[in-house]
């Protein structure tokens, strides 16, 4: 038996950041991250949404990108002294995940980091509180998932919490919030949604009911993507859209070892000064992925199916695999998306050489091939690589060199 498992409301479309005045209630806390929501207004009308819908509000703000243990410990602290009854969270990837701990700490005060981290282990939610996701990037879908990534910052380490009570009772997908996205967090969060959506449809656990939604949120992202980028705002409406849909589809099918990868590497190197921003770990890694997953005779004619969707021609489906990677390849190029590790530079852009050392990636390479193996992202990937493999495989991550194993 296989479950399938959304949001019970979305409101989409602009303006839908209006049904905020739906929700009953008598306390709702808002949390929200840096200042962009404040600055562009949104927290604003949030806040008197919630009021005209007769709710007493309160606001905690500053989580900060790639959020830690601390801040979902500080936050549910604040919950529990408010009490409230809907927790609405509102921006990108970060808040809404960050919340979506904090929720689970807030129902259940006993409960630590590692017992939230247990897949699929989460204990019923709701008896406190209920959840709205409002996103203001197109990327990690995390309005309709059922997950939430959290830094462990001791470790370097991204953990994911992955049950369906976190899925959250409503998401608001309002285009106009991500319309004052920068064009960096574009191209990242976009290859983010593809990377979903092809991990998505190559998973074990893909079925009927998610194949669908990946198709389409692929063939939307290879239609808007590269134009939202470049500033034409229907075409940014539209990816909001297509990373949704991406985000049902691997809410339910899950995803593979690109995000094994990236949730691994992402904070490893944050001790020289920076992250590897998980779109963009995401973009350069999938083109390896492909290659590797390919030697599975299924994911190979999955990734086969894709290119005939995409129309990207290919006689035979080792052809065709050969294009994917070369047109999401193209992606990145026109996305200013390096392709490598070791060309990633502090502010994401491709350099000649990026802010990981060669020989502190080689130093570290063991353990993240081994913490890379056991994230709860590499249980559903088409092909189950060994220690050697991942660490080949993260090799070529590094020097962007040809996956031929
Ligand atoms: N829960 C999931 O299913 C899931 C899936 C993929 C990634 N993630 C996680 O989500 C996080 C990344 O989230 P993200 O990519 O959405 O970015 P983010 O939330 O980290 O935000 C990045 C920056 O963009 C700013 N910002 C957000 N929206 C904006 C807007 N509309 N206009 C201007 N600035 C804006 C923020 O203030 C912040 O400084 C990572 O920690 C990643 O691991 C979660
Ligand atoms: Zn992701």
């Amino acid at each position: 038996m296989q479950r399938f498992t959304l949001p019970r409301d979305l409101y989409h479309g602009k303006g839908a950041l209006e049904a905020l005045k739906s929700l009953e209630g008598k306390r709702a806390i808002i949390c929200v991250g840096g200042g962009s929501m404040k600055r562009f207004g949104f927290l604003d009308r949030a806040e008197s949404y919630l009021k005209e819908a007769g709710m007493e509000v309160k606001i905690f703000e500053g989580i900060e990108p790639d959020p830690s243990v601390d801040t979902v410990m500080r936050g549910a602290a604040v919950m529990e002294e408010f009490q409230p009854d809907w927790i609405v969270a509102i921006g990108g990837g970060s808040p809404i995940d960050a919340a979506k701990a904090m929720w689970i700490k807030y129902e259940y005060p006993q409960s630590t980091f590692e017992d939230m981290c247990k897949v699929f282990g989460i204990p019923k939610l709701r008896q406190k509180a209920h959840f709205c996701a409002v996103s203001s990037t197109s990327g990690t879908a995390t309005e309709v998932t059922a997950f939430s990534i959290i830094t462990d910052y001791e470790k370097g380490i991204k953990y994911p919490i992955a049950d369906f009570e976190i899925t959250p009772d409503v998401a608001i997908v309002d285009p106009e919030l991500a319309e004052t996205m920068p064009k960096k967090l574009v191209a990242h969060t976009g290859m983010d949604a593809l990377t979903h959506a092809v991990e998505a449809y190559v998973s074990t656990a893909n079925c009927d009911y998610t194949d669908p939604l990946a198709i389409h949120a692929i063939e939307m992202i290879q239609k808007h993507l590269i134009k939202s980028y470049q500033e034409d705002m229907e075409s940014r409406d539209a990816m909001h859209n297509a990373q949704c849909l991406a985000g049902m589809a691997f809410s339910n099918a899950l995803l593979g070892i690109v995000h094994s990868m990236a949730h691994k590497t992402g904070a490893a190197f944050a001790d020289y000064g920076a992250h590897i921003i998980h779109g963009a770990a995401n973009a350069m890694y999938l083109p390896k992925v492909i290659a590797f997953n390919a030697k599975d005779p299924e994911a190979k004619k999955r990734y086969g199916v894709i290119v005939d969707y995409m129309g990207l021609g290919g006689a035979n489906d080792d052809e065709k695999v050969a294009k994917l990677i070369e047109y999401v390849r193209g992606m990145n190029d026109e996305l200013n998306i390096p392709h490598c590790i070791k060309n990633y530079g502090p502010d994401s852009y491709s350099t000649e050489q990026g802010f990981v050392p060669e020989e502190v990636f080689l130093e570290r390479l063991p353990e993240i091939a081994k913490n890379a193996i056991a994230d709860a992202c590499t249980g559903s990937n088409p092909r189950q690589p060994s220690q050697e493999e991942m660490e080949k495989l993260l090799k070529c991550c590094y020097y962007d060199t040809e996956v031929d194993f």
